[in-house]
């Protein structure tokens, strides 16, 4: 069974991206993986640091996140558009997990693992830039990205009560997403 690993590149209380991706991974269950939720706000990390790097390792909690990557097929990511790119605590622990620790392969976590993205906002365009970049920032990790992505505009007023963000709509189009993921990732791992 694919393994898929689902977590977003928000840590605020409320997010629109850690709804949306729990969404998708109910989008994967459903398309036959087996998937893991987490919320990047568990593995809080210090902004990146070569000199620290080499003086006490890569910090323990990067190194959980990056163990999780190396142990799962495939990554459902939705991520907040800050100024028409990634988030900076996203693209932190990305680059924690690119480091190599011993004898783990070069670009462990990353090589021929699937991804699925997708963004959502409180705006128009639903974070639409934001997909862009960074569908290039994980094909340039050796990832596979696929080539269904879901942006979701105007998402705050799409939240039921319980601060789902899963309307029939999103749950459609998400779904589309999460079955071209799980069927790429059966395919690579076959
Ligand atoms: C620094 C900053 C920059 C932002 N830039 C954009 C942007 O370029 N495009 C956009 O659609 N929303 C932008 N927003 C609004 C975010 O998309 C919005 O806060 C969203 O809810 C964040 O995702 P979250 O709910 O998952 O935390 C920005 C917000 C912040 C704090």
């Amino acid at each position: 069974m694919v393994k898929v690993l689902a977590f977003s590149g928000s840590t605020r209380r409320g997010s629109l991206n850690q709804a949306i991706v729990e969404c998708a991974a109910q989008a994967a269950r459903n398309a036959g993986a087996e998937v893991t939720v987490i919320n990047l706000a568990d593995y809080a990390m210090p902004i990146y640091n070569q000199d620290e790097e080499d003086d006490y390792g890569v910090p323990e909690r990067a190194q959980a996140f990056k163990q999780l990557l190396i142990e799962h097929d495939a990554f459902l990511i939705a991520s907040p558009e800050y100024n028409s790119s990634y988030p900076a605590v996203l693209k932190n622990a990305i680059d924690w997990a690119s480091r190599k620790v011993g004898d783990e392969a070069v670009l462990a976590a990353y090589k021929d693992k699937v991804v699925g993205l997708m963004a959502a906002s409180g705006g128009a365009l639903g974070g639409m830039r934001v997909l862009m970049v960074l569908r290039m920032l994980m094909q340039n990790l050796m990832c596979v990205v696929a080539p269904q992505q879901v942006s979701v505009a105007r998402a705050g007023e799409k939240l039921d009560a319980a601060g789902k963000l899963c309307d029939e709509p999103t749950q459609k189009q998400l779904a589309v997403l999460a079955q071209q993921v799980v069927s790429m990732a059966e395919k690579l791992k076959a």
